[in-house]
């Protein structure tokens, strides 16, 4: 379906080119396209941007569909969400109660929460209920202009149960409007009841799962939670390395509580170190030398009432930032991914030029996708589009703005 559509006019076009994957932006640095401005799409790509009566003589030629706006519109590219676990079953609103009546993380795992509540409900779900799941959260995603959201699996631990998860994904993946990309994240923790050390457990899913994982095209992207408590870096090592020499991507929850993981994803040449929020300054500078990507994420610290990633510091020492939602049932209930950003943005100084990279372009960078996050020739046509005459306005509204229409692959969501 190769049909041009031209919609327009915008009174501004953000197409996020032409900016550097690293360090500190400021807004002058963005390529704003203003005044009567459209977008010709061709298929499910962006064909070309630019003046909106000169698109409009072009596409009476070719024959384009147009797509005429009245009112003031802004458009950006879809954002892209890098980092969730919307694949679940269950509320912790328990623990949410219980945590702000002053309960620590270790209380209420003995009350029965934590992250092994949830992979207990999970287990007890079906896999066609945790894709009804999945499903509903991907579409309030898209609605609010998240085309393309990471998915995790991690509350199986277990082959089996984690292949549930993952086959859960990969079935929503295939008739949902928004692109869902999968992560393994069977080293959540160690499960309850595992007969083995950790590092056996690990052997046991790097030796069974990986595998699978490849055959059914389930994942090409490996996860660990390294923490006390979960993994320490020592026990995490081996298994990344296997997971990298299978040729695996390598992501990791790392310094949320405590650091070791961003040095170690750093090591292993992860893609991305996500959380930091415990991370100091020596962290900082030993992402900011790497080519892994930060990817802060304040819905969990909204979530748990903590310390932000320290994002000001990373862009000023030349990180590559993203900013992803976290979106789970423990840490991170919201999964408002603009919401997040606009009010890391206010807590950290972040420029909205930091902070759209770090939810478009930057973001596409931490899932390794080259074919999104900019609004560049040739990129998918994924659009969110804000009712407004000036982009500022957007983070200025702290989330609650919302896109007026979404387009994922050139349709209209
Ligand atoms: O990213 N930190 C580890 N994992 C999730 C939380 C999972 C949960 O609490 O269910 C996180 O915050
Ligand atoms: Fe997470």
């Amino acid at each position: 379906m190769n049909t041009y559509k031209l919609i327009g006019p915008f009174k501004q076009v953000l197409p996020m080119t032409g900016l550097p994957l690293n360090g500190a932006l400021k807004d002058e640095q963005l390529n704003v396209l203003e005044g009567k401005v459209g977008i010709l799409l061709q298929g499910e790509t962006i064909a070309k941007t630019g003046d909106f009566d000169t698109l409009l003589n072009e596409s009476k030629i070719i024959g384009a569909e147009v797509v005429e706006l009245d009112g003031d519109f802004v458009a950006l590219p879809g954002f892209i969400d890098s980092h969730t676990h919307i694949c679940s079953s269950g509320s912790r609103a328990r623990d949410y109660a219980f945590r702000n009546s002053g309960k620590t993380y270790l209380e209420m795992a003995e009350l029965g929460g934590g992250i092994w509540y949830t992979v207990t409900q999970t287990r007890n779900a079906s896999q066609k209920e945790l894709e009804a799941g999945i499903a509903e959260r991907a579409s309030r995603h898209l609605s609010e202009g998240v085309t393309t959201i990471e998915t995790k699996s991690g509350y199986g631990l277990t082959v089996d149960e984690e292949l549930k998860m993952l086959r859960a994904i990969q079935a929503v993946n295939e008739k949902h409007a928004a692109d869902l990309v999968s992560t393994c994240l069977a080293a959540h923790m160690h499960p309850k009841g595992f007969e083995g050390s950790k590092a056996e457990y690990l052997e046991q899913i790097g030796s069974k799962l990986f595998p699978i994982l490849k055959e059914e095209n389930l994942a090409s992207r490996i996860d660990i939670f390294v923490e006390s408590g979960a993994f320490s870096p020592q026990e995490a090592k081996p298994y990344l390395e296997k997971a990298k020499a299978m040729g695996f991507s390598i992501t990791i929850h790392a310094d949320q509580f405590s650091t070791g993981g961003s040095q170690l994803a750093v090591e292993v040449g992860a893609v991305s170190a996500d959380h930091l929020e415990a991370s100091t300054d020596k962290e900082v500078e030993i992402l900011a030398k790497s080519n892994t990507i930060a990817t802060a994420l304040p819905g969990a610290t909204l979530g748990l009432g903590c310390a932000y990633t320290p994002a000001r510091k990373l862009l000023n020492a030349g990180a590559c930032l993203a900013i992803a939602s976290d979106w789970n049932p423990g840490s991170a209930p919201m999964g408002d991914l603009l919401m997040q950003a606009a009010v890391l943005g206010s807590a950290e100084k972040l420029s909205n030029a930091e902070v759209l990279a770090g939810i478009t372009v930057r973001a596409a960078a931490a899932l390794e996708l080259t074919d999104r996050g900019t609004l560049a020739e040739g990129a998918l046509a994924d659009l969110a589009i804000f009712p407004c005459n000036n982009y500022q306005e957007i983070l200025y509204q702290q989330g609650k703005l919302k896109p007026a229409m979404v387009y994922k692959k050139g349709q209209k969501i």
